[in-house]
């Protein structure tokens, strides 16, 4: 069994097209998992996923990578919070906004206490979701590390968390404002009508054909004048072509045909 017959047993098993990720790399994650399983070819490999639970868990936990963190990159929260947000407040009532690879949840509680922060968490609805079921479980429970929660300025811990033994959980009020889904990002339909998605640290992993369909869906996903957020290293690479235009670092907005943006 090679690697092409493999990944279409696990698209099979799992609903996982390993044929959007980057090739070289995915191959090299997945064979370096497979050896120190000790496994030398695919075929054993496939089996003991079928068969065990536990090690389909960390295939998918290894492949899907759900490192996160509170704020990441916190220069571009900061644009986000004095410059995206009070842009897109203006002149509407509420804001829909989606974390569309959200992980064990770091991110859309990022954006639940900064908009508390900004007194304007009554005014936003937040969608977020995750291709991983158990990253999405975790989110839900909400419960941090002291290493998890170094990002995060001391006053907002001290205000949206709870401590409990070493762990901090985050507050009802900032868990209950997020409305967790599992949606893969390749496969199923994405929400309409959003006024900020962000896409940040997954696009890396899929190859450019990949990269160019979802642009397009996102694109289809925002609301007039909507903003795409994405991650650090993850600019895209003609906005234009996809109907974007660059506002700031990492900062795209919905251009809409025949309607000129200032
Ligand atoms: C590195 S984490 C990024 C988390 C967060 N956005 C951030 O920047 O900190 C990448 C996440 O993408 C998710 N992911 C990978 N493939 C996906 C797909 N096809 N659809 C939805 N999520 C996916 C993984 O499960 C993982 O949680």
């Amino acid at each position: 069994m090679d690697y092409e017959e493999f990944s279409a047993q696990i698209k099979k098993i799992c609903n996982i097209d390993l044929s959007n990720y980057k090739e070289k790399q995915m191959k090299r994650r997945i064979d370096s998992l497979k050896k120190r399983n000790g496994h030398d070819n695919y075929e054993s490999y496939l089996k003991q996923l079928i068969h065990s639970k536990e090690h389909l868990r960390e295939f998918l936990n290894y492949i899907t990578i759900n490192v996160s963190e509170f704020f990441r990159n916190p220069a571009q929260w900061e644009v986000l919070e004095k410059e995206i947000i009070p842009e897109l407040i203006s002149g509407k009532s509420t804001l829909k906004i989606w974390s569309s690879a959200c992980s064990t949840g770091e991110e859309p509680y990022s954006l639940a206490m900064m908009l508390d922060k900004m007194n304007l968490l009554n005014r936003a609805v937040i969608i977020a979701s995750d291709i991983d079921k158990e990253a999405i479980e975790d989110a839900k429970e909400g419960i941090y590390t002291p290493k998890q929660v170094a990002n995060v300025p001391k006053q907002m811990l001290d205000t949206y968390f709870t401590k409990e033994g070493n762990n901090y959980v985050i507050k009802d009020k900032i868990k209950k404002s997020v409305d967790f889904k599992i949606i893969n990002l390749l496969n199923d339909p994405f929400p309409s009508k959003c006024d900020l998605i962000l896409c940040r640290n997954v696009m890396i992993y899929f190859t450019e054909e990949a990269k160019e369909k979802l642009y397009k869906k996102f694109y289809d996903a925002l609301s007039d004048d909507g903003i795409f957020f994405v991650g650090s290293t993850e600019q895209i690479i003609m906005p234009q072509k996809y109907g974007f235009t660059s506002r700031r670092h990492f900062f795209y907005q919905k251009i809409i045909a025949g309607k000129t943006n200032n």
